[in-house]
């Protein structure tokens, strides 16, 4: 019995005699895995009762034995479907970094354009437009006064475009990260928006060199600049609280305005098409960096914007 066992353990044993020896018993069961014992003299009866549960016992540890081989089969099948998904989940996200980095690059190009090329240009017809003035100058008193005015006003115009690009081309790439750092260049760009919209900041700044690679620099500007881009578009505020705080695994940063505040569900729940894209595209930067955002807005209170990034986001990157 126990040898029929080890050698393929689904068949049922049934033990039918006549000597009754409590030592072979215990062995044939403890061993041999008996399924029953029947004591001679037996009846059909019995016998045949015995036989159909004994079928039945067979027949489920046989279903049983392949619905285990099926779950295992299924089990194997979405363990390799997880793995993929993992390796899509991460292609795609390393080509939104691609995609991000590509677009950073051609504002910058555009941005060099618009400063070296426009900005030249524009500079050009400035001089040009005294070299006209000083050429005029022979001309009759009252023409002379025509053209001098003219001249200021179209002198005035150029500056102000210059200056348009000067501010178009810094907004497309922010160089200034480069040149002085994140710290400075949020500092910066507060500076500017208290100045141009009369909202007042409390900026607390923090060491930010922990991000150190270019991406993470640009996108947690953009980050900030879209959030107060928000700000004066929508909140009606006139205050702002901005800490960043630092510590060993995380950058947070949060931004809350004293404005209208906003339904943040309901706008979320509209569809993409019936709605802006600065919401979108911020969680979006923010995953890049396997970071969090999170909005808590109350009606006539005003609305936070916080955002948690891992420091470490350079390491996750290559993963
Ligand atoms: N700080 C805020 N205060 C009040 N409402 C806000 C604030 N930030 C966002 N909102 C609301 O959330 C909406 C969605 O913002 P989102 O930045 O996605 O789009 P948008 O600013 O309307 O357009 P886009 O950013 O594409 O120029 C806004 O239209 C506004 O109603
Ligand atoms: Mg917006």
């Amino acid at each position: 019995m126990t040898h029929i066992y080890q050698k393929n353990e689904s068949i049922i044993r049934i033990i039918i005699t006549g000597f009754l020896n409590t030592t072979d018993i215990i062995a044939a069961i403890n061993k041999g895995h008996i399924y029953q014992f029947i004591v001679k003299p037996w009846e059909i009866v019995q016998m045949r009762m015995v036989l159909s549960q004994a079928t039945y016992t067979w027949k489920l540890k046989k279903e049983n034995n392949e619905l285990q081989k099926e779950l295992l089969t299924q089990n194997y099948l979405l363990t390799q479907a997880n793995k993929r998904l993992h390796t899509s989940k991460q292609t795609l996200r390393n080509l939104s970094i691609s995609l991000f980095t590509a677009r950073e690059e051609e504002q910058r190009r555009i941005a060099m354009e618009l400063h070296d090329e426009l900005g030249q240009s524009l500079a050009a017809l400035k001089m040009q437009t005294r070299i006209m003035e000083h050429d005029f100058l022979p001309a009759e008193k009252a023409q002379q006064e025509k053209i001098k005015s003219w001249s200021t006003v179209l002198r005035s115009s150029i500056s102000q475009i210059i200056e348009d690009v000067r501010l178009l081309s810094k907004n497309l790439s922010p160089v200034i990260i480069e040149d002085l750092g994140l710290d400075a260049a949020l500092q910066q760009l507060i500076d500017n928006f208290t100045q141009a919209h009369g909202i007042s900041c409390s900026f607390q700044p923090a060491p930010l060199q922990d991000i150190t690679s270019a991406d993470g620099k640009r996108i947690v500007y953009r980050l900030v600049q879209e959030t107060l881009n928000n700000i004066c578009n929508h909140a009606e505020a006139t205050h702002i609280h901005f800490p960043i705080k630092v510590d060993q695994e995380k950058i947070f940063l949060s931004l809350a305005d004293d404005g209208k505040g906003f339904h943040v569900q309901e706008v979320l729940a509209r569809p993409q098409s019936r709605r802006g894209i600065g919401l979108t595209a911020m969680s979006e930067r923010v995953k890049m960096l396997g970071g969090k955002i999170d909005i808590q807005s109350i009606i006539n209170k005003g609305t936070t914007v916080s955002f948690t990034i891992p420091v470490d986001f350079d390491r996750k990157k290559k993963e």
